[in-house]
């Protein structure tokens, strides 16, 4: 049997690299460059199996540009930028890498959630400028974490990881927005307060933290009346898809005051950041790091070829999410 075709759309690191040139036929995208519409296009018609991440926008047309690939096994467990429903139609499988990042993205909201609420983004740019002029009871006092309440709009894996470092770690109260309650272990374990509407959650929290998918559904879900319904004073953070927040409405909340600060590692139009926030002093803006450590980076790799190695062996792809 031929070895399947393979085609990763941007580098992965090296071991999952070495193991799917030891078990497919393997094409890299060895500069690293993002590549263009035309060239996924093209792609779709020349290999079997095509392997995009985040940064790549894997729309109908891109689908539809060849018939040859089956299966697209994309590294990370978002996929808002493949459109599924063309996939569909076409009997293209689509894959996932669910789990191996939980841990490492809720760790980046609670460093957002940290360096927000004590302006560490803010004294190492005074630092770094010279201007720090020493040690005073007045200088850069942020919030305390302990027996604030962290609002977690959505309450899936991330959500939940999130709370449980906010809580155990940092003696948090959890609450949280979801279509449902959560497994009653946890809700014990966490002590957690259900709310089935978000503005609830919302006037209720001194940190939201964004853990729903994007996508259609959640477009925009975190507008200018959300911001509005939040406390005066509290905090935003977000580690899940930028086009979940409105940035000019957060902005402008946070140019008031009525958002003490926000810590963002998502935009909805990545690299591209909203103008808006870049001169704003009391914003963490990091660039999309969530799942950046090197263990996840490798698992999550490892994730996608164990895909791919189930479909090459005519099996169940074990996390298909068409
Ligand atoms: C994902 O996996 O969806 C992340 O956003 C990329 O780390």
């Amino acid at each position: 049997m031929p070895k399947l075709k393979v085609l990763t759309t941007r580098r992965w690191p090296a071991a999952v690299e070495e193991e799917l040139a030891r078990r497919f036929d393997l094409t890299l995208n060895k500069g690293d460059e993002p590549m263009s519409q035309d060239v996924l296009a093209a792609a779709m018609g020349e290999y079997d199996v095509l392997c995009p991440t985040v940064s790549d926008r894997i729309d109908a047309e891109v689908i539809n540009g060849g018939t040859r690939v089956k299966l697209i096994a994309n590294y990370g467990v978002g996929f808002d930028h493949i459109d599924i429903a063309a996939a569909k139609a076409k009997g293209i499988a689509v894959t996932n890498t669910p789990g191996v990042l939980t841990d490492a993205t809720a760790d980046i909201a609670l460093t957002l959630m940290l360096m927000a609420a004590r302006r560490a983004g803010e004294g190492e740019r005074e630092l770094r400028a010279g201007a720090w002029s020493g040690w005073r009871p007045t200088h850069l006092i942020g919030s305390a974490l302990k027996d604030k309440v962290l609002g977690c709009v959505g309450f899936g894996r991330i959500g939940i990881a999130t709370a449980r470092r906010a809580h155990h770690g940092f003696g948090m109260k959890v609450a949280y927005y979801g279509r449902r309650p959560c497994e009653p272990d946890v809700g014990r374990e966490l002590d957690a307060k259900f709310y089935p509407n978000l503005k609830d959650l919302l006037r209720e929290a001194d940190f939201v933290s964004l853990h729903v998918p994007g996508g259609g559904e959640t477009a925009n879900l975190i507008d200018a009346d959300a911001i509005a319904s939040m406390k005066k004073g509290s905090y935003l953070i977000n580690t899940a898809r930028g086009g979940i927040v409105d940035h000019d409405a957060l902005a402008d909340a946070l140019k008031s005051g009525h958002l003490a600060g926000a810590g963002l590692d998502v935009y909805p139009a990545e690299p591209a950041v909203p103008q808006a926030l870049l001169g704003l002093e009391n914003v963490v803006l990091l660039p999309h790091l969530g799942s950046a450590n090197a263990e996840t980076r490798i698992a999550m790799g490892m994730c996608a070829l164990a895909n791919i190695a189930a479909y090459a062996n005519g099996e169940d792809v074990p996390n298909p999410v068409a």
